[in-house]
C-alpha cells in the first residue's frame, strides 16, 4: 500500500495551487473556453426568446387574448430563468456570461420574429422553440461526458423548451378548432 499521507498532501497542494480555477480541476475533460462560447450563444438564445414571448404578451389581441397572453409570460419568466442558469454556469467555467446587446440576435440561434397576429405569434414562437430544442439536443451530445455539469444544466433547459413546443402546438390546435 502505498503512502496515504503524502497523497492527500499532493492533493491539497494541487487544490491550492490552482484555486484560480474555481470549480474547474484537472477532471474537467472538455475545451473550457469553447463550452463557454457555446454556452454564450445559449444565453443570447434565451434572452431573445424572454424579448420575443415579452413583446408577444403586450401585443396579444383577439378573443383568445387572455388565456394565450398568460402563458406567453409565463414562458418569458422561465425563459429568463435559464437565462440566468447558463450566466452562473459560464461564471463556474471561468468565462465572463455576454450580454452585450451589439450582436445579441447575430449570436442567439432563434430568431427574434414579432409576429402579426395571435396565431402567426404563436407560430413563430413554436419555431423558435423548435429551434432551440434541435441546437440544444445538439450541445448534449457534443458535451457527453467531458462536463456532465454543464450537459445536465443544458437537459435541464430542453426538457422546458419541449414543454414549450408543445404548448404552442396545442394552442394552435384550440385556435383552429374554434
Ligand atoms: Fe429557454
Ligand atoms: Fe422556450
Amino acid at each position: 500500500m502505498g503512502d496515504f499521507v503524502s497523497d492527500i498532501k499532493r492533493i491539497r497542494e494541487h487544490a491550492r495551487q490552482h484555486m484560480d480555477r474555481g470549480a474547474v480541476t484537472d477532471g474537467y475533460k472538455a475545451d473550457r473556453k469553447r463550452v463557454i462560447d457555446v454556452l454564450n450563444e445559449v444565453l443570447a438564445t434565451e434572452i431573445v426568446c424572454v424579448l420575443r414571448y415579452k413583446r408577444h404578451y403586450f401585443m396579444a389581441r383577439g378573443v383568445h387574448a387572455e388565456s394565450v397572453k398568460q402563458e406567453f409570460s409565463r414562458h418569458a419568466t422561465e425563459e429568463q430563468e435559464h437565462a440566468d442558469w447558463v450566466a452562473e454556469r459560464i461564471i463556474q467555467l471561468g468565462g465572463a456570461p455576454d450580454f452585450d446587446p451589439e450582436g445579441l440576435a447575430r449570436r442567439s440561434h432563434s430568431e427574434y420574429a414579432e409576429g402579426e397576429d395571435l396565431q402567426s405569434m404563436i407560430r413563430e414562437d413554436l419555431v423558435a422553440e423548435r429551434i432551440a430544442i434541435e441546437s440544444y439536443s445538439e450541445i448534449v451530445r457534443w458535451l457527453a461526458n467531458d462536463d456532465p455539469t454543464t450537459r445536465r444544466i443544458v437537459e435541464d433547459i430542453l426538457k422546458v423548451e419541449e414543454e414549450h413546443a408543445d404548448d404552442m402546438a396545442n394552442l394552435l390546435d384550440r385556435m383552429a378548432l374554434s
